[in-house]
């Protein structure tokens, strides 16, 4: 088993990350996945106060001394970034994940501290972008993530990446058992970052209905919307994202144009999203909105995220 250099990244076990979801990750699954070897990350959002936020961190030191990690989006559609980012900082998080935005204030405030940063990238050109602002890794999103997926497949994107930056290359997408993370690492990944089939999990605090449809639907019934946040989400083609249609409606592809209203109409979009993601999520809703991505596949119980976490690192 390759054991460099994600032990220096984040130091376990195993080179695995439970990736951070929306709405998803919480302390009880991180918690969980530290006991069993591999790390875990959660997005600061997923706190509606500061309060809440300091309280999970407190919680998951209290429980280990292993390394965890914060996802923050660093662009201004988060509003509550800077606190979030002040928060990270004064508990002394591990390592943070950047997502949707540039990461220089990010790294500028924690590397200095110890505190590694990890930015999400989909392609070449960003990679060396947050590579020359300092990221200590990159996390590489491939076209078979969940959420908002990247273009490139895995097999063209690590190789490339790993072949271009010195920095190392966390893989994003696509890993369901033990078969696929070693797959992931053969193509030179460091490390691989796997978040959908922890939807399925008993610690995950969405409704059953929703860890049941990641049992009940397969690969084949995940498709790619611009409905929920304007850039291409991976949701299951349930009959009610059938009826609502996959593609933004043309008064709001038609405002999108208008140089002004852009910035609104994007922010509305991603705002009306993610509501009734949340809805869908946590509640029984004729509405089901279930982001996931074609990992489901190998999903076929509910299970502890401990044993979720033991067949991913089982075969390694
Ligand atoms: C339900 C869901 C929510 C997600 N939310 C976030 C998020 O808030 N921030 C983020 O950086 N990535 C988010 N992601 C992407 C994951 O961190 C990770 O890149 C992805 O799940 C890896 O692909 P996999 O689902 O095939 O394992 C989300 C993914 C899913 C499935």
């Amino acid at each position: 088993m390759s054991t460099s250099p994600h032990t220096s990244l984040f130091n376990t076990t195993y080179p695995i990350i439970m990736a951070p979801m929306f709405l998803i990750s919480n302390a009880a699954m991180v918690k969980a996945a530290l006991d069993h070897g591999i790390t875990g990350a959660i997005p600061a959002l997923n706190y509606r106060t500061d309060e809440e936020f300091r309280t999970a961190i407190d919680e998951i030191r209290a429980h280990t001394d292993k390394a965890f990690g914060i996802n923050l989006i660093v662009n201004k559609s988060n509003v509550k970034y800077k606190k979030q980012l002040q928060t990270c900082i004064e508990k002394r998080v591990d390592f943070i994940i950047t997502s949707l935005g540039s990461p220089e204030e990010c790294i500028n405030a924690a590397k200095p501290l110890g505190i590694k940063v990890f930015c999400d990238v989909i392609d070449l050109k960003y990679a060396l972008k947050v590579q020359a602002l300092g990221a200590d890794a990159v996390i590489a999103v491939n076209a078979e993530a969940g959420g908002h997926c990247g273009n490139m497949s895995g097999k063209d994107l690590i190789p490339m990446l790993v072949e271009a930056l010195d920095i190392p290359v966390i893989s994003a997408g696509g890993v369901s058992e033990s078969a696929d993370v070693k797959k992931a690492l053969a193509l030179g990944a460091a490390a691989v970052s796997v978040g959908t089939v922890f939807i399925a999990s008993d610690e995950s605090p969405v409704s059953s209905d929703y860890k049941q449809a990641l049992v009940d639907y397969s690969a084949k019934d995940i498709v790619l919307t611009t409905k929920m946040s304007g850039s291409h989400l991976t949701v299951i083609n349930t009959p009610y994202v059938q009826s609502i249609g996959t593609e933004a409606s043309w008064l709001e592809r038609l405002m999108k144009r208008n140089k002004w209203l852009k910035k609104y109409i994007k922010m509305f979009i991603a705002l009306r999203g993610m509501k009734a993601i949340e809805n869908a999520a946590n509640k029984a809703t004729y509405k089901t909105v279930w982001v996931a991505g074609p990992s489901i596949e190998g999903v076929h119980s509910i299970d502890p995220v401990g044993a979720i976490a033991d067949r991913l690192t089982s075969d390694l």
